[in-house]
């Protein structure tokens, strides 16, 4: 279960605010539950909850158990919400150093066959940027080994993905005797320059990216579900763990889900225009790089919004911890905190006590970890920064599944609390045109 913790913000609202507000809460709550909210046709996210589509779970699931008997690396192609909610899944519950063997291919191994069988495929990303360094490092770095390809793309025609596409489409033709048999697409049923290559090429493998699900609220379709089970992480419960959240939040108008949108948009009333999401367990750093694009697409526009960006304690805390503790006071803070600490490593005791650190000797790292995070909670409250806590079980399928549709609602609340569209990003279009205009497109 996720919730959420206010002792250090409640001082810094006026008193009854909460309470005040409870009426725009209720009408936000219900405008997303019966989608009558400004973009209410891209509710899709909630609707693949309501009525969960187990065949699809099922096929996805074969995907990636060829995956992880053939490809020693799935290659993910795809930008914003394209890449970010799988990597965020992915870096959140599978170990930090990986465990596939880092042995040369051997003799013996047919070409275009995985080295290492029994293992989950190393999952990549590339086509959120535009580096040809990184392109040219990444696919020199994959010579020889079994790689399949997911291009992940609703529109089909976002030139950082399509043109990274394409570079790595001439190097699986150069490098495997049947490169179509190891690419699967991601993208919209009909539309886009994707479907017309599927067309020309017969790709492995095509999923659908529902009409109504927008890119930033696509983790739970076959765009964040493909890769994370190719990784290895249990889908079935992942998944479920958001369709039981989104039970529980439907059902309860003073959700935690909802008072934390609540929260956020006091503060922003009263000019704490800047979020910080704090991590201290740096797995979950990707996690906040996901809520990072879901609330700043979602909230930043018609000139309003919190600013929101990504904060990895402590050693953050060693870099911009001066300037959240003095610097200027328009900063709120969330922290993520999984109520059970990942591995319970003890610190030893030394007999000559040399480096004096004997007073720990007993506890672990976790132990550290809580005290580090209540001292730096307690500081920025006196420094003048609210913060909340979102307390989510463990870094488990489940819970992560509960915690991503816990922000995917408050933030739909949120932007109707702010009265925007939640759901659209036309901002992001500008860019794009002028970098075409310099292109002769
Ligand atoms: O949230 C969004 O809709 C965006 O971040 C998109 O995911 C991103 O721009 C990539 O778009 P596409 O999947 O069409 O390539």
């Amino acid at each position: 279960m996720v919730s959420l913790d206010t002792q250090h913000a409640q001082s810094f609202l006026d008193d009854g605010a909460l309470a005040d507000l409870k009426p725009q809460i209720e009408e936000a709550h219900e405008a997303v539950l019966n989608k009558t909210g400004k973009g209410s046709h891209m509710l899709g996210w909630r609707d693949l909850l309501l009525d969960p589509d187990d065949a699809l779970l099922q096929d996805i699931e074969a995907t990636a158990h060829r995956l992880r008997r053939d490809a020693d690396v799935l290659l993910c192609l795809g930008i914003g919400g394209s890449y970010l909610g799988a990597r965020a899944v992915i870096s959140a519950l599978t170990p930090y150093l990986s465990a596939r063997q880092p042995d040369p291919p051997s003799p013996d191994t047919p070409e275009g066959q995985s080295m290492h069988p029994s293992q989950p495929p190393e999952v990549r990303f590339a086509g959120h940027h535009t580096s040809g360094a990184y392109l040219r490092e990444l696919l020199s770095d994959l010579d020889g080994k079994s790689v399949f390809v997911n291009v992940i793309s609703k529109s089909g025609t976002t030139l950082e993905t399509a043109l990274s596409f394409r570079v790595v489409r001439a190097w699986m033709h150069d490098q495997f005797d049947a490169p179509s048999d190891r690419i699967i697409i991601t993208t919209d049923k009909e539309q886009g320059a994707l479907n017309a290559l599927h067309e020309a090429n017969d790709f492995y493998k095509k999923y659908v990216i529902p009409d109504d699900v927008g890119g930033r609220f696509s983790v739970l379709t076959p765009v964040g579900l493909l890769p994370i089970a190719a990784a290895g992480i249990d889908i079935h419960s992942f998944f479920y763990g958001a369709v039981s959240a989104c039970e529980e939040i439907s059902a309860d108008a003073e959700h935690d889900a909802l008072r934390y949108a609540a929260l956020r948009y006091l503060l922003l009333n009263d000019d704490y225009d800047v979020e910080a999401l704090a991590v201290f367990e740096p797995k979950l750093r990707n996690i906040g790089r996901w809520w990072q694009q879901l609330f700043g697409e979602s909230e930043g526009k018609e000139h309003t919004g919190l600013f929101p960006t990504v904060a990895q304690y402590t050693t953050d805390l060693h870099s911009i911890g001066q300037y959240m503790q003095q610097g200027q006071r328009n900063l709120m803070e969330t922290f993520l905190m999984p109520k059970k600490d990942p591995a319970s490593l003890s610190i030893p005791e030394t007999e000559d006590d040399v480096d004096g650190l004997n007073y720990v000797a007993g506890k672990t790292m976790g132990d550290v970890t809580r005290a580090a995070y209540d001292g730096t909670a307690q500081a920025h409250a006196n420094g003048g920064v609210p913060n909340v806590t979102i307390w989510f079980d463990a870094l488990a399928p489940q819970p992560i599944g509960e915690l991503l549709y816990f922000f995917e609602h408050a933030v739909a609340v949120s932007g109707y609390l702010l009265d925007v569209n939640p759901f659209n990003q036309p901002g992001v279009e500008d860019y794009k045109s002028e970098m075409y205009d310099r292109l002769d497109r």
